[in-house]
């Protein structure tokens, strides 16, 4: 739903790294779908998986098992290739979020390019939709990308957060300020251009609290810290708490509005 605050931010949680791990033996295990159902009982709203053109995480069985399986609308995050395209058709996700694809890459290190890429991007963003799926783009909080999303007409934005995790790391104030400034803006005009803005990347325990304060925000997108933390304080906790945080983070900036 665009057009409005709301206090209740989703939390998307991120599978892909379940599958990391279990891939790393060849065998079941962990199974992303068990993780899929446990951030479903932690308070998950939805469940995030990235289907790589190498399958180098999730592979096309877990995408089969997650559409028949989980109980929690599937994001399905993926290039916007001939390929995908069909498996997206195929089993007609909750939502389909576009992302960039460099076969080299560790991770989706920028945003989609959609205003140069507008005439490659529209017969994808429009036969998802016309499918009934949710389409979303991953972009960086560019007001020309954001133009150009609407000019798709993508229903959803996902502000890629990277740049901000990065510079909360860095410890320089004015590089995280400007970095917080980026993703503020981008979900203000995002909203006022009547998108529903979510944002993710790079999200963690120190750093989610100021993005989930930003009340137009709808959804956040969270995967590597919730999996690597769950290695020290279980994937419940972990979900639990991530919740708690961004819960506190909205209650608080949208409590200080309305007093
Ligand atoms: N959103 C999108 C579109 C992504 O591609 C990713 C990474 O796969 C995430 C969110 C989650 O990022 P992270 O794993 O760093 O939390």
């Amino acid at each position: 739903m665009s057009g409005e605050t709301a206090m209740h931010l989703r939390l998307g949680v991120n599978i892909d790294h379940v599958a990391t791990i279990r891939n790393a033996r060849g065998g079941d295990h962990p199974d992303p779908v068990r993780a899929a159902e446990a951030a479903a009982a932690a308070g998950a709203d939805g469940i995030t998986a990235h289907l790589r053109e190498d399958r180098r995480h999730i592979r096309d069985h877990d995408i089969d098992r997650l559409m028949g399986e989980n109980r929690l609308p599937l994001n399905l995050e993926m290039a916007a290739t001939e390929e995908m395209l069909a498996i997206a058709l195929r089993h007609k996700p909750h939502a389909v979020c576009i992302v960039p694809e460099r076969r080299e890459e560790v991770t989706t290190e920028g945003g989609l390019d959609a205003a140069g890429q507008h005439n490659h991007l529209v017969p994808y963003v429009k036969r998802l939709a016309d499918a009934g799926i949710r389409v979303s783009l991953f972009i960086n909080p560019d007001i020309r990308q954001l133009e150009a999303a609407c000019a798709l007409g993508a229903p959803v934005v996902e502000l890629h957060t990277g740049a901000y995790a990065h510079a909360v790391d860095s410890c320089d104030a004015a590089r995280y300020e400007a970095e917080l400034a980026r993703i503020a803006d981008g979900a203000r005009e995002g909203f006022a251009l009547g998108l529903e803005v979510h944002a993710g990347h790079g999200l963690t325990f120190d750093n989610v609290t100021p993005i989930a304060a930003l009340a137009e925000l709808r959804e956040l997108n969270i995967g590597h810290f919730l999996v690597g933390e769950a290695i020290f304080g279980g994937f419940d906790s972990t979900i639990r708490r991530m919740r708690a945080l961004m819960d506190k983070a909205r209650a608080d900036a949208l409590g200080s509005r309305i007093a």
